[in-house]
C-alpha cells in the first residue's frame, strides 16, 4: 500500500490538482459487501489517510481558498449549508487517487433511515456505484437507493452485481439482475448506467477484467471510474453567481464574493442581477492570486462592475441572455430530515445560494414510497419521507430547476426556532400565478379606517390550554372596550371552528392551519382598523410568531393567560379534560399534544390570583398606558 506519510503534502496535492475529479457515492449494506469493495478501491491506489485529512482541514481552516487546499474543501464539502447549521449527518468521505483521476467517495449507510444521510452524500456526488448481492438480487433498497440518486441529481449509474463468485459466475444470474434493474432505472432518467459483474472480496473486474467471467467484455470497475464523462459541464452552463458578501474594505472598492456556481465569466461581461434585472459589466476579476481573465464554474472570485448597482448579499448574478427564474412560488421535491414532522403552512426557513427567506409548504401533492415510487396520499411528512409540493416564499427568489443547477436549485429548509435543518428541496419548476397578483393599493386604507373610528388598531392575542380562562377573559375585555365607544372583534376558537375552519380537527398539522387562517383574519381585522381580539389556544410558537409577523411591530398584543394543567383539568368547563383522560377524545392539548407557552408575550396573567374582571382590567389599563385607546 502506498501510504503518502512521508511526502511533501502540497506538492502531492499540486500535483493531484491537475487531474480530473470524480466524486460518487457508494450504496448498498454492508451485507451487499460495500466495506470491503471501497477498500479494495483504495488498496490499489494512493490513500490518504483519516489523520492526514484532518491536518489537511486545519491547514485550509487557516488558508482559506488557496492552492492545494481546494481540493480539501472539496473533501468534506458534505451539504455546504447543513455544515454551517452545525448538523452533522454522518457520511464518511474518502480521498483517493489513481494515476488517470482523482476520487472522493461519499459512504453513506444503506439503511432506510439512513436515507437524509445518503441523500446528503448524494447531493455532492456525480456518479452513484450501487452494490447488489448476486444471491439477492434486485431489492427493495436498490431500488430506493437507485430513486434518492436521480432525487438528488445523479444521472450516472454504476450497478455493481457483487460476490459474483458466489453465484458461479453465472452470466444467466447477472443478465437476470440487470434486466430487472435496467427496467426500473428507465424511470429515474440517467445518462449512463453501466453493470458490472464483480467480486469485491477476490477483486474479480474491480482492478482489472477478470478471467472467471469471460462472458464479460468489460470495462472493469476502476477503469470505468477512471474514464467515464460525468462532465456535467457546469463550465457550459448559464453563468451563475450567488453573492455571498459585498466586499467593501475602503470606499475605492466595490466587488462582489461568491463561488460561481456555473458557467463562466470574463472581465468585459454584461451580468444582470436576477431579481431586480438591473444590469451592468464586469471591471475585473478577482481573487487571492491576482486578477483572472476569465473564471469558470467552482471558482471563488470576486467581480467587480462598470456601474454602481444595488446588489446586496443574497443577489443572484446571472448571465444576462440566460436568465434564471423569479418567483415566489415553486413546485418541489421534499425530502424530510427531521425526527418533528413537516406541517403544512408552518413557515420554515429557505436557504438557496447565498439567501434565506421565510417560506411555507402548502398542502402536499403526494409523498413517494422511496422503496416503489409509488405516490401515496399524505398530509405530512415523516423522517427520511419524500414529497412532492408548493411552496410559498415571502419574497420572490431567482433559481433555476434543480435539474438544470443543483446550486440554484437546490435548497434546504430550516426550522425558526431550532435552527436545525429539516429537509432538502429540489426545485422542479416555478408557478407564475402569484406574479400576475399584486397588492392592490386602495384610496381608503388602513390608517383612514382606524382614524374614523378614533383609535390604533392592535390585535390581541390570548394563548393559553382549553380551559385557561382565554375566552372569558377576551368576551370581558370586549365588552369595556365596546362600553367606551371603542370598534372591537373578537375572533374565538370555538366559534371560528365552525365556519371557516370547520374543515379542520386537532393534528397538528391542522392546528397550525387553524392558526395560519385565523392570522390571516386577524390581519385583515387590524386592516379595517378593528381592535381584534384573538382567543385560539394556539399551542405552537412558530405559529403565534408567524402570526406576529403578519402585522407591524406594537400591533400584535400577545396574551399568555398562564393557567397551570391542573387547574384546567379541575375546571373542565366542557368536560372535555375528562374525556381527553378516558381516551374517547384524542390529541388534547396538555393530554396528548403539546403547548409551547410563550416566552415573550407582552401580557401574562395569572388567573389563580385573580378574578375575570381583574384579569380584563389589566388588559385595558395596559393598552390605555399605551395609548391604544384613550
Ligand atoms: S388550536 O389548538 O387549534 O388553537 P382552538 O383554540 O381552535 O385550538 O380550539 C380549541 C377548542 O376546541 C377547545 O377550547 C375545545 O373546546 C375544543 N377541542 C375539541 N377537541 C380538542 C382537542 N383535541 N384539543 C384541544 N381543544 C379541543
Amino acid at each position: 500500500m502506498t501510504v503518502p506519510a512521508a511526502i511533501d503534502l502540497s506538492a502531492y496535492l499540486a500535483q493531484q490538482e491537475k487531474k480530473s475529479l470524480l466524486r460518487f457515492l457508494t450504496c448498498g449494506s454492508v451485507d451487499d459487501g460495500k466495506s470491503t469493495l471501497i477498500g479494495r478501491l483504495l488498496y490499489d491506489s494512493k490513500l490518504l489517510f483519516d489523520d492526514h485529512l484532518a491536518a489537511l482541514k486545519k491547514d485550509s481552516r487557516k488558508h482559506g481558498t488557496t492552492g492545494g487546499d481546494i481540493d480539501f474543501a472539496l473533501l468534506v464539502d458534505g451539504l455546504e449549508a447543513e455544515r454551517e447549521q452545525g448538523i452533522t449527518i454522518d457520511v464518511a468521505y474518502r480521498f483517493f487517487a489513481t494515476d488517470r483521476r482523482k476520487f472522493i467517495v461519499a459512504d453513506t449507510p444503506g439503511h432506510e433511515q439512513y436515507t437524509r444521510n445518503m441523500a446528503t452524500g448524494a447531493s455532492n456526488s456525480e456518479l452513484a456505484v450501487i452494490l447488489i448481492d448476486a444471491r439477492k438480487g434486485v431489492l427493495t433498497q436498490t431500488r430506493r437507493h437507485a430513486y434518492i440518486a436521480s432525487l438528488l441529481g445523479i444521472r450516472h449509474v454504476v450497478l455493481a452485481v457483487n460476490k459474483i463468485d458466489l453465484v458461479a459466475f453465472s452470466q444467466t444470474t447477472f443478465e437476470a439482475i440487470v434486466a430487472e434493474f435496467r427496467d426500473f432505472a428507465a424511470r429515474l432518467g440517467f445518462q449512463s448506467l453501466v453493470s458490472i459483474p464483480i467480486s469485491a472480496r477476490f477483486g474479480d473486474n474491480v482492478i482489472a477484467l477478470s478471467a472467471r467471467t469471460p462472458w464479460y467484455r468489460g470495462p472493469a470497475l476502476l477503469d470505468h471510474l477512471e474514464t467515464v464523462d460525468v462532465e456535467t459541464a457546469l463550465a457550459d452552463k448559464p453563468f451563475r453567481m450567488p453573492v455571498q458578501w459585498v466586499n467593501r474594505p475602503n470606499l475605492d472598492f466595490r466587488g462582489y464574493s461568491g463561488t460561481i456556481v456555473g458557467g463562466r465569466i470574463r472581465a468585459g461581461d454584461s451580468i444582470v442581477v436576477a431579481k431586480s434585472g438591473r444590469a451592468s459589466k464586469v471591471s475585473r476579476i478577482v481573487t487571492m492570486d491576482g486578477d483572472l481573465d476569465e473564471a469558470v464554474a467552482g471558482e471563488a472570485v470576486t467581480l467587480t462592475l462598470a456601474d454602481e448597482i444595488d446588489i446586496s448579499r443574497g443577489d443572484l448574478l446571472a448571465s444576462p441572455t440566460a436568465r434564471p427564474e423569479v418567483s415566489d412560488q415553486f413546485a418541489a421535491h421534499i425530502l424530510w430530515m427531521a425526527e418533528e414532522e413537516m406541517l403544512p403552512g408552518r413557515q420554515y426557513l429557505m436557504k438557496i445560494g447565498a439567501r434565506t427567506v421565510p417560506v411555507s409548504i402548502s398542502e402536499l401533492k403526494h409523498k413517494v414510497d422511496v422503496n416503489t415510487l409509488e405516490h401515496l396520499a399524505g398530509k405530512t411528512l415523516h423522517l427520511n419521507e419524500v414529497g412532492y409540493s408548493n411552496i410559498y416564499a415571502a419574497q420572490p427568489i431567482a433559481f433555476d430547476s434543480y435539474g438544470e443547477n443543483r446550486d440554484t436549485g437546490g435548497f434546504i429548509l430550516i426550522d425558526r426556532f431550532t435552527n436545525g435543518t429539516v429537509a432538502a428541496g429540489m426545485i422542479d419548476f416555478g408557478l407564475r400565478r402569484a406574479t400576475n397578483v399584486h397588492w392592490q393599493a386602495l384610496d381608503i386604507n388602513k390608517n383612514a379606517r382606524s382614524e374614523l373610528k378614533g383609535q390604533k388598531p392592535a390585535v390581541l392575542w390570548f394563548t393559553g390550554l382549553s380551559g385557561s380562562g382565554k375566552s372569558t377573559i377576551a368576551n370581558l375585555v370586549e365588552k369595556t372596550l365596546f362600553a367606551q365607544g371603542r370598534h372591537t372583534y373578537l375572533l374565538d376558537g370555538d366559534n371560528v371552528r365552525h365556519g371557516l375552519n370547520k374543515d379542520l380537527g386537532f393534528t397538528d398539522a391542522d392546528r397550525v392551519e387553524n392558526i395560519r387562517r385565523v392570522a390571516e383574519t386577524a390581519r385583515l381585522f387590524a386592516d379595517a382598523g378593528l381592535i381584534v381580539l384573538v382567543s385560539f389556544i394556539s399551542p405552537f410558537r412558530s405559529e403565534r410568531r408567524m402570526a406576529r409577523d403578519l402585522l407591524p411591530p406594537g400591533e400584535f398584543i400577545e396574551v399568555f393567560v398562564d393557567t397551570p394543567l391542573e387547574v384546567c383539568m379541575q375546571r373542565d368547563p366542557k368536560g372535555l379534560y375528562q374525556k381527553a383522560r378516558t381516551g374517547e377524545i384524542r390529541n388534547f392539548t396538555g393530554i396528548d399534544s403539546p403547548y409551547e407557552p410563550p416566552e415573550n408575550a407582552e401580557i401574562t396573567l395569572h388567573t389563580t390570583e385573580a378574578t375575570p374582571d381583574q384579569l380584563a382590567q389589566q388588559i385595558v389599563e395596559w393598552l390605555r398606558a399605551r395609548t391604544i385607546v384613550p
